[in-house]
């Protein structure tokens, strides 16, 4: 089992990654478990996929379990289903010693993880996420929340959960796309922090069936781990975990989310954000070309046609930027990033041509 520790002071937890991790969560949660009511949030296929199996396990160990789930996609993280989600807790007679897991995807781990940031003020959490993407990012580092009619995550809190369990042998039922969109956020850690990581990723990529999910998931939480750990709340360090992410997110919110996946679409941003870090000078040209033949290695889904112009002005909504100043990350070399203000609206429109 590999163990990384997130320090975050008294918020301090760990993240466990293991192959068949699962079947033995009842002996890893036995010093929490002091009489309370746990609730497994979750959705209606993984559920049957993992979720009755783990209640079974917990009901034999004489943990008093419950379950709620969500629909799938991102309606679930909505004020609606947040609401719903309290009431049956309060129907369910939880209370302030309820604690929650959130057994799921990145949909689940965010209204799962909001709602216990606010049932009661505040009950504790743990994170079991299922998808890649949830394994390596969103279940670590306490962000959590819903979207509102006005934009994607614009109600939450970081609110981090008491412990992370990663099994990567849940992947083994995940739809293929949605390991390779997780794939994308992994690469993204390699370029960011470490080259060789970067490059043995992109190696493997050749042969998916091969791939070293546990190492690579590992190796993944534990350089989010030690940027989490050193800047909770995105002060500065935490910013470069957005590598990618300033086009992705405006290339989700232009095709519409669903029809790009996050990872997919944060693929293409690294390319284009890879594109700027050459032309300013910081990235070498060879540099550049290895980058981007690295990253197609995904089987990402082509991109339809579209116009650069008209998604500069998701960029400018976008939450990174912070007073009109738009922190754009770039790479200095593959394996290291910085910060960026000065990226033009010229620059950002043919990074975009870049990817077409
Ligand atoms: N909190 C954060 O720091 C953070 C970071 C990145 C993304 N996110 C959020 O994460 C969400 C996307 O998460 P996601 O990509 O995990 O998508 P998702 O949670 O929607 O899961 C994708 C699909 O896979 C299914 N699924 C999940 N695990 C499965 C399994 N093992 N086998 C079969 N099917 C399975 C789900 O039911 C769902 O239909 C977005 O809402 C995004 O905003 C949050
Ligand atoms: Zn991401």
């Amino acid at each position: 089992m590999k163990i990384i520790d997130v320090n975050l002071l008294n918020r301090s937890y760990s993240i466990q990654v293991e192959d068949g991790l699962l079947a033995s969560i009842s002996g890893l949660l036995k010093q929490s478990n002091i009489g309370q009511k746990w609730i497994i949030i979750s959705q209606h296929r993984l559920m049957e996929l993992f979720g009755f199996d783990l209640m079974d396990q917990l009901n034999q160990q004489g943990y008093y379990i419950d379950y709620i789930t969500v629909p799938t996609g991102e309606t679930a993280k909505s004020m609606i289903e947040f609401n719903r989600i309290i009431s049956q807790m309060i129907e369910l007679k939880c209370d302030r010693s309820t604690t929650i897991l959130a057994l799921g995807g990145g949909v689940v781990g965010d209204v799962a993880g909001f709602v216990a940031s606010s049932f009661m003020r505040g009950i504790d959490y743990y994170q079991i996420p299922t998808t890649l993407l949830a394994m390596v990012d969103s279940s670590i580092g306490g962000k959590t929340g819903i979207n509102i009619s006005e934009g994607k995550n614009l109600v939450g809190a970081i609110y981090q959960p008491k412990g992370v369990f990663i099994d990567p042998r849940i992947l083994d039922s995940l739809p293929r796309e949605e390991v390779v969109s997780g794939l994308g956020e992994i690469l993204k850690y390699g370029a960011i922090k470490d080259e060789s990581f970067f490059s043995a990723t992109s190696q493997h990529l050749e042969n998916l069936d091969t791939f070293p999910f546990e190492n690579a998931i590992a190796r993944s939480c534990e350089i989010k781990a030690k940027i989490v750990s050193q800047d909770e709340c995105e002060g500065g360090l935490r910013r470069l975990l957005n590598f990618g992410h300033t086009i992705g997110h405006a290339l989700e919110a232009h095709f519409g989310y669903g029809q790009l996946r996050h990872g997919d679409a944060v693929s293409y941003g690294m390319i284009s954000a890879g594109w700027i870090s050459k032309e300013l000078g910081l990235l070498k040209r060879n540099e550049y070309k290895t980058f981007k033949q690295s990253i197609l290695r995904l089987p990402l889904p082509s991109l339809n046609k579209f116009d650069p112009v008209s998604l500069l002005p998701f960029i400018k909504n976008d939450k990174k930027t912070v007073s009109g100043i738009l922190h754009f990350v770039t790479l200095t070399n593959i394996g290291s990033a910085s910060t960026n203000d000065n990226v033009t609206d010229n620059l950002l429109i043919s990074a975009m041509k870049e990817i077409q």
